[in-house]
């Protein structure tokens, strides 16, 4: 930790009094050189809340004067672990009143990327899902948002206990990675339902076990590398059944939407922040402190999300 001079907006720039910031999986590859080029030293933290305390000159900065935002660093720019972070505009958006800060610091990533899948469910004509890692706050939004929209998920874990604590959420389908039955039961399932979209966040050997298990013209969608290791298959699965591997990464996806889809898709993720797309929080630390909340988010991902709380 050490003390910065505060950095004063420029044009089309925002600076946040930060409020609260969640530790992500994405963080833990960022700090460990593997996610985004960056140099050290950086200030972590790729989402978080706070209000906005000085605009630099242009429409938007002067729009969010002053508002309670949810937001994100600049490309390549310090993050959010921080007392104040210099932003885009771009990067930040009005919280409602009824969001609260810790729900609205976790707002950006996993909520968008869940209502992300459901849109690429829908445009790619798919009717059930799988997904994997599926005991993620990520994967408990997926649960959620399924349910109500009618699209049958497949989820798998690797550990029994949490067979039972999704199904408790309402999850139909949970498969254990770990069981020796699991590529049979896959393969089963994904064919009575007819599930044609497979959401990885594992990689290494699991993609090639869903991609075997895949039925023919099926999508694996790339969308983390929690195994460490790269994706693994066997190019025949995908010359001869017509299945394909797609990478996934938000800032990319959402970049590419016009205004309009962008305003749109950002009210109905705001509109779901309090049930459907929540995050349970397990822990808060204050920032000082951050080590210690690495090393206890990294000892039990799956209770809920680690939250750093910033002194006002
Ligand atoms: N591409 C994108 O734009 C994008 C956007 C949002 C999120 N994501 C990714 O989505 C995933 C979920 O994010 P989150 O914030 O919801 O995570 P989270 O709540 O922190 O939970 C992480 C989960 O990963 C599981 N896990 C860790 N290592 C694993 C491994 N080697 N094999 C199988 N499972 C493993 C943990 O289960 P255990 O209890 O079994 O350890 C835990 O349930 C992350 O990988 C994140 O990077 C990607």
């Amino acid at each position: 930790m050490e003390q910065v001079d505060l950095p004063r907006p420029g044009p089309g720039q925002v600076l946040v009094k930060m409020d609260a910031a969640p530790v992500n999986p994405s963080d833990l590859a960022l700090l460990a050189g593997a996610y985004l080029e960056r140099s050290y030293p950086f200030t972590p933290g790729l989402e978080g809340s706070g209000v906005v305390l000085a605009a630099g000159k242009g429409l938007l900065p002067a729009l969010r004067m002053g508002k309670r935002v949810a937001c994100s660093p600049p490309h390549g720019g310090d993050g959010t672990w921080a007392d104040y972070m210099l932003t885009s505009a771009m990067n930040v958006a009005p919280l409602p009143r009824a969001v609260s800060s810790e729900q609205g610091a976790m707002m950006l990533v996993n909520p968008m990327t869940a209502m992300a899948f459901v849109h690429l469910a829908r445009e790619g004509k798919h009717r059930a899902m799988v997904n994997n890692a599926a005991a993620s706050s990520l994967g408990k939004m997926l649960i959620r948002i399924t349910g109500k929209e009618g699209i049958p998920l497949i989820n798998i874990v690797r550990k029994e206990e949490q067979v039972k604590a999704l199904k408790e959420l309402g999850a139909v389908h949970v498969l254990n990675s770990s069981s020796e039955s699991f590529s049979g039961e896959l393969s089963r399932l994904a064919k009575e339902l007819d599930a044609t979209l497979f959401l990885d966040a594992v990689a290494g050997s699991q993609s090639s076990v869903l991609l075997d298990a895949a039925p023919r013209g099926s999508t694996l969608i790339a969308y983390a590398r929690l195994s460490g290791d790269p994706l693994v298959t066997d190019p025949g699965v995908l010359m001869l059944e017509e299945k394909k591997i797609e990478g996934f990464q938000l800032g990319n996806w959402f970049q590419n939407k016009g205004l309009l889809f962008k305003l749109g898709f950002l009210n109905s993720v705001k509109r779901l922040l309090s049930f459907e797309l929540s995050s349970q929080v397990s822990r808060t630390y204050p920032l000082e402190k951050a080590g210690e909340a690495i090393a206890q988010y990294k000892a039990f991902m799956s209770e809920g999300k680690i939250l750093l709380k910033i002194k006002s």
